[in-house]
């Protein structure tokens, strides 16, 4: 089919049964494009709790498919792709995780929700880049935190609230992956251009930023600057939002090591497809289930989040 009539068909099929299409900020451009709401991970989160349509279609990767459904179980969730994982979920396995926390009892368990619903089961709370600060800031001076899966957000958390949380040694194979070298070479061909990362990359690029915030932030910093030029060194997809919320700026990818893209992509968000997501809408497959007994432990750490983000 040709994308025309793909996007005719998607809307026929949304309208007809009631669905609603949620895009994060690393698909594709023709599917941000085409979703009903486009968001970072917190945001899809939200949405995905108070929305009325009776499927959702989650283009993004399978833990915010899950977080949808445990926030609401009512509704059927669809995502384009079974095989969108995630590295940062992949490194945090719940066996291991259930382990280190009975070494560690007398600990509070924040979790990124870049995590499985069993990881997000075994927590007291979760976070997301936007509201990790904000929920460590709320906990008391002196509570002993196990931070997880992802240590290089873990870091950076850590030095700017001043704790000293324990964390897990995950990472996000996207972000981990920025070239310090290429992107000095890039700050020397664009001395004006302000560099933007995303907490999930590695101190050492961190250290070279001027502003430091989840995707969401990173695109409000963007759209109310008075720069014109930035490096971005986080996936790619977000670029797409930066450029047509500011077509007169210009963004440049930071690239990843070993590659001769000037892209970082996620290997897991770019699986999904306009034509993954008609699939879907027709088919209602792929659908994402949880079991209701981990359901039930897992949405309270995600409402505590929700809570404590406003
Ligand atoms: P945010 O959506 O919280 O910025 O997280 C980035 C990410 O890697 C999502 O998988
Ligand atoms: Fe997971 Fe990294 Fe891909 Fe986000 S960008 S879905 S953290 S692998």
């Amino acid at each position: 089919m040709k994308q025309i009539e793909l996007i005719s068909e998607i809307n026929r099929l949304r309208h007809e049964k009631n669905a609603v299409i949620m895009a994060h900020y690393y698909q594709m451009p023709e599917i941000q494009d085409i979703a009903d709401f486009t968001g970072d991970s917190l945001a899809l989160a939200q949405e995905a709790q108070k929305t009325s349509a009776d499927i959702i279609v989650l283009a993004g990767v399978n833990f915010m498919g899950e977080t949808a459904k445990i926030l609401n179980p009512a509704k059927k969730v669809l995502v384009p792709d079974i095989n969108a994982g995630c590295s940062l979920a992949d490194s945090c396995p719940a066996e291991k995780f259930a382990e280190f926390i009975a070494q560690h009892s007398d600990y509070k368990v924040v979790t990124y929700v870049n995590t499985t619903a069993e990881v997000k089961a075994l927590s007291d709370i979760c976070a997301t880049s936007t509201n990790a600060k904000k929920i460590i800031e709320q906990l008391p001076e002196n509570e002993k935190i196990i931070f997880a899966p992802d240590k290089n957000l873990g870091n950076y958390i850590n030095s700017v609230t001043g704790r000293n949380m324990l964390l897990w040694n995950g990472a996000c194979h996207v972000h981990e992956q920025f070239s310090v070298e290429r992107l000095l070479d890039l700050k020397n061909a664009y001395p004006n251009a302000k560099v933007l990362a995303h907490p999930e990359c590695k101190n050492v690029v961190l250290m070279l930023a001027d502003f430091i915030g989840s995707t969401q932030a990173l695109l409000n910093y963007a759209t109310q600057s008075n720069e014109k030029q930035f490096l971005i060194a986080t996936e790619s997809g977000i670029l797409h939002q930066m450029q047509k919320l500011n077509p007169e700026k210009e963004f440049i990818p930071v690239p990843p090591i070993d590659s001769t893209c000037g892209c970082n992509d996620c290997k897991y968000m770019r699986l999904n497809t306009l034509e993954k997501i008609y699939n879907s809408l027709l088919t209602e497959q792929p659908e994402i289930l949880v079991n209701e007994e981990i359901r039930k432990k897992a949405v309270k750490p995600i409402e505590k989040m929700l809570k404590m983000s406003v």
